[in-house]
Parts: structure tokens; C-alpha cells; sequence
């Protein structure tokens, strides 16, 4: 199997099986080249790094209607932000996340930088939201590695190094597989496979859009992986 050919099973997979999310576009639009709004994908992607998306949902509806702009949020109160907040956790987050839309207007004129060592730099945004932003708004070919991102590559490849030691090698793979056209979509339907089918537990293999090409699937190692160095 190619990288092209592997990227290729996974969009299509993903064009049938996309889950929809507010912050999400259409099908439609996904096949016309609409981008998402670049605010929406920093939001939602700064919401879901230490929640679930289920949790995400309401509170991600409530923000962009109260502040539908990141200049709308940039104007916010402190407290406003903190009360619609609450109950979400990790609230270094939300104060990060005013701050960084006051620097996007203040620096950049209230428009996203496009690029990932631009958008690394803004207050909040580590190397996975970075990546997530360039790639999903932007069509950059950045590489996202998040939880279910190593867990489909540590099995596809049968990787039984342990992490966190493995990291670099899973996001080298990860990476391979990145096309140049539609990485966003790519990022997000490796999100969603982990997300549903290559579970940590009991994984439907059989539904898998990588069943074939899958080498943990071949040796039976899938529901073992990836590995972790024992605390
Ligand atoms: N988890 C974090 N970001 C996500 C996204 N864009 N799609 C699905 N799951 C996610």
C-alpha cells in the first residue's frame, strides 16, 4: 500500500462516515473546497483537548453565539468568559483563550495566522492545536498527533515500542500518510476512526476502512496497542 492509496481509503471512508459537529462543514462543502472558519476550528479544538466531544458540543454553541467573532470575544469581560466556563475544567484554557484572541486582534487584526509556526506562538496553542488549526482551516499538510492518532498508527504498523518514547516515530508515520490535498479532513477522519472503530477495547476491525492494509489486524495485536512504559 501507497501513502497515496492509504489516504486515499480513509478520506472516502471519511466522506461517508464523517461525524457531524458544529464546528464541522458539510459534505458539501467539503468536496467544493469550502474552509471552516478559522475561529470556529480554534475554539473547538481548544475545548476538546482535555474533553470529550460529547461535553464539548453545548458549550461550544453557547460560545460562538454569545461571541460569534474572535473580535466579539476579544472585547469580552474576564468574568463573562470564566462563568460561560465553567464547569469544562482547566480553566488555564479559558484565560488563555481570551488572551489569544485580544493578541489575533491587537497583532494580527483580528485575522488567524496560517501557518503553523505562526499560529505556535499565540497564547494557548501548543504543537497539536497548531497543527489542527493549520491543517483543518487552512489546508496546511501539518501533522496532528493526538491520543487516537497514535493508537491508529501504533496498530496499523504493528509498533510495539512503548510510549511515550514512541511518540516521534508515530508522528513520523502519521505524517507519511498526510496528503497535500485535504490534510484537515485526512487529521480529523483518523480522529473519528480512533474515535469509533479503532477503539482501545474490542476495536471493529471489520468495519475498518485500513482492515487490509492493517498489520496489528494480521498478528491479532490490535486490542494490545499502542504499548505503554509502565509508571
Ligand atoms: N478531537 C479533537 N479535535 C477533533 C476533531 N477535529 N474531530 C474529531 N475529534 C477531535
Amino acid at each position: 500500500w501507497t501513502p497515496d492509496e492509504l489516504s486515499q481509503d480513509i478520506l472516502n471512508w471519511y466522506d461517508r462516515n464523517a461525524r457531524s459537529m458544529p464546528w464541522r462543514i458539510g459534505p458539501k462543502e467539503r468536496t467544493t473546497g469550502t474552509a471552516p472558519d478559522p475561529y470556529r476550528v480554534w475554539m473547538s479544538e481548544i475545548m476538546l483537548q482535555q474533553t470529550t466531544v460529547a461535553a464539548v458540543v453545548s458549550y461550544f454553541e453557547r460560545f460562538t453565539r454569545r461571541w460569534p467573532t474572535v473580535s466579539a470575544l476579544a472585547a469580552a469581560q474576564d468574568t463573562d468568559v470564566m462563568g460561560e466556563w465553567a464547569g469544562l475544567g482547566y480553566y488555564a484554557r479559558a484565560r488563555n483563550l481570551l488572551k489569544c484572541a485580544r493578541v489575533i486582534v491587537t497583532e494580527y487584526d483580528g485575522v488567524f495566522p496560517d501557518t503553523y509556526d505562526e499560529l505556535l506562538t499565540l497564547p494557548g496553542v501548543g504543537p497539536y492545536t497548531a497543527a489542527a488549526v493549520a491543517s483543518i482551516a487552512f489546508d496546511r499538510p501539518e501533522t496532528v498527533l493526538d491520543g487516537n492518532v497514535e493508537r491508529v498508527m501504533s496498530r496499523l504498523h504493528d509498533i510495539h515500542t512503548p510510549l511515550p518514547g514512541v511518540k516521534p516515530e508515530l508522528k513520523r508515520l502519521a505524517g507519511d500518510l498526510t496528503p497535500n490535498a485535504r490534510p484537515g479532513d485526512y487529521a480529523q477522519a483518523v480522529m473519528d476512526l480512533g474515535a469509533t472503530i479503532c477503539t482501545p477495547k474490542s476495536p471493529a476491525c471489520g468495519l475498518c476502512p485500513w482492515r487490509l492494509p492493517c498489520k496489528a489486524r494480521k498478528t491479532g495485536t490490535a486490542p494490545e496497542l499502542p504499548r505503554k512504559t509502565p509508571k
